[in-house]
């Protein structure tokens, strides 16, 4: 556990930038398993065994992974399904996706590129050393973003603690990069920045799709964590870099009011994931680790769809062994 994958934001150069370039020769992908929840177990064993004395553990109502927060956020305005395992055990609701996973890298060579020039962006606008650090050393350090390979198996993942409504929530969440010279002490979320890309805008009508959905996710994903900055780069459909653009999370929610009817409302889906969440809390009462609610979202409606009673691996029990022994 440590931080040495996180890297910094270093403005790329939007001359030679390429976001399609290395496609696929330099491309390395992860397996496309389920993920579960092991990883952030671990970090939140961690977190809990470097408490001191009387200090209180951190014992959330919930615990899950960033993207299924964002998931149950934008559903007020979103018709893409979800299905949720959920189980209660010591006092704290983990929620893990039974994800579909086998076209996460895209299924034709289209969704390939596009999911690989999301990819490249955070390789080319990214370093490994605060930039005060890079001197006129470092053009290999700058070379390489552009000529390495991109890998998704490398990332850092931060633990955040949040709060929707009462609901106190640890969540796992992949981070970007940082844009600052250090990494604050404190707060240091504060300093994060989330990197997106989006095919140049060059219509009224690409401008409202891009509002309507894009920014909503968008603005989800790095509102629950508390992300203040985002950097999105506009490209071409060769993928030649066009401009970048810094958006504050906060500020988007605004920037979008009014500008069309039926556009999202951030005050909706905050509300929305305040209720989900207490839902949950009033038929997710077993407390015990086998014990597995299914909840799904079928594009309209959320409904709790069985409950499962079996053993680890087996019947979708998803709290493994090694966290129980604690
Ligand atoms: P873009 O969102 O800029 O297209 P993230 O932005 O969450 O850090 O993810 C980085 C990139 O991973 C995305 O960049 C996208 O290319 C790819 N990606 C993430 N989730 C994906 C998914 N479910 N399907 C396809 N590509 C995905
Ligand atoms: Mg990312
Ligand atoms: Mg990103």
């Amino acid at each position: 556990m440590s931080d040495k994958e996180l890297n910094w934001y270093y403005e790329p150069d939007l001359k030679t930038g390429d976001l399609s370039e290395g496609f696929p020769d330099r491309y390395i992908t992860r397996e496309p398993i389920p993920e579960r929840l092991d990883a952030l177990l671990e970090s939140l064993q961690y977190v809990n065994s470097k408490v001191e004395g009387d200090a209180p553990k951190l014992r959330p109502d919930f615990c899950t992974w960033r993207g299924i927060m964002t998931k149950v956020l934008c559903a007020p305005y979103s018709r893409d399904k979800w299905e949720l395992g959920v189980t209660l055990y010591n006092g704290t609701i983990y929620m893990e996706e039974h994800e579909k996973r086998k076209d996460l890298y895209g299924s034709t060579d289209k969704d390939k590129l596009m999911s690989y020039m999301g990819y490249k962006f955070e390789s080319l606008a990214t370093i490994p050393v605060p930039p005060s650090k890079l001197n006129g050393l470092d053009d290999e350090l700058l070379a390489k973003r552009k000529e390495g390979f991109v890998n998704t198996n490398i990332q850092f993942c931060s633990v955040f603690k949040t709060k929707v409504g009462y609901n106190s929530i640890v969540m796992g969440a992949e981070v970007d990069c940082l844009v600052a010279d250090s990494r604050p002490q404190k707060n240091p979320q504060s300093a994060y920045a989330e990197l997106k890309t989006n095919r140049v805008i060059t219509n009224p009508n690409q401008q409202k799709s891009f509002e309507r959905h894009k920014l909503l996710k968008i603005w989800a994903q790095s509102f629950l964590p508390g992300i203040p900055t985002i950097i999105i780069g506009y490209r071409q459909d060769s993928g030649a870099l066009s401009h970048i653009e810094r958006r504050k999370t906060l500020d988007i929610p605004r920037s979008v009011r009014g500008t069309q009817p039926g556009i999202w409302d951030a005050t909706v889906c905050i509300n929305f994931a305040d209720a989900f969440l207490k839902w949950v809390k009033t038929f997710v009462v077993e407390d015990d680790p086998k014990v597995v609610y299914t909840i799904e979202f079928d594009g309209r409606a959320i409904r709790l769809l069985r409950v499962d009673k079996g053993v680890e691996g087996v019947e979708g029990c998803f709290i493994p062994d090694w966290y129980l022994a604690k």
